[in-house]
């Protein structure tokens, strides 16, 4: 309705609603829809420092990411998030991993607060798209931000924040099959 009476107002550039019509068409819940309409607004606004490369060595979270969620975050020391670019906003991207000189794999981070758990602090948290045997404390990580998924929201159940972190999870490995992204792993050297 926000949409139809902003475009009868004439708010909004003609061709900037179009896109999100057709946006709001294709998406089949409100989670996507979130995001497609997050990822319109930061390719138009806020993706200059993209691709981000950065490096620090993993330090112990909470531990609620592997025991209550079942998804186990890499999590970087202050320096490194103090380091992050103003126009890098909180919220969940995606792009390549390396621990030590493994292989480089895929993928997702949150950016932020975790409004769902009212962190205090800032936070950096990589969840690497692998099975590992061992966690890896200690040891360097290196990444590269190459896109955006969404902005960090809260939830009413673990449920629901466990749901959309898979769905994140899932919409990054789609993202990263793209060829252009194949030499973004340059910035890691051996
Ligand atoms: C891909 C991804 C998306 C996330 N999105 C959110 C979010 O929207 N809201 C939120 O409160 N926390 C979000 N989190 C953070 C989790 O709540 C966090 O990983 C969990 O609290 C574990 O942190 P800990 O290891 O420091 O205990 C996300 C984490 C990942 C890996």
């Amino acid at each position: 309705m926000f949409w139809i009476n902003a475009q009868r107002k004439g708010y909004y550039p003609r061709n900037f609603i179009s896109l999100i019509s057709k946006l709001s068409l294709k998406v089949h819940n409100t989670h996507a829809l979130i995001s497609s309409v997050y990822q319109v607004r930061l390719k138009t606004t806020m993706t200059t420092s993209l691709p981000y490369y950065t490096s620090g060595e993993v330090i112990k979270g909470f531990g609620r990411g592997s025991k209550q969620l079942g998804i186990p975050t890499a999590n970087y020391p202050r320096d490194v998030v103090q380091k992050l670019p103003r126009d890098i906003n909180t919220g969940v991207y995606y792009g390549w991993a390396q621990v030590e000189n493994s292989p480089i794999y895929k993928m997702v981070m949150s950016i932020g607060w975790n409004p769902f758990y009212k962190n205090k602090e800032k936070s950096m948290e990589t969840y690497i798209i692998h099975k590992f045997d061992e966690d890896f404390y200690g040891q360097i990580l290196k990444i590269v931000i190459l896109g955006y998924i969404r902005p960090e929201m809260d939830f009413k159940t673990v449920e629901e924040l466990k749901e959309t972190i898979w769905s994140d999870i899932r919409q990054a490995e789609k993202e990263l099959d793209r060829p252009e992204y194949e030499q973004q792993k340059k910035y890691f050297h051996k």
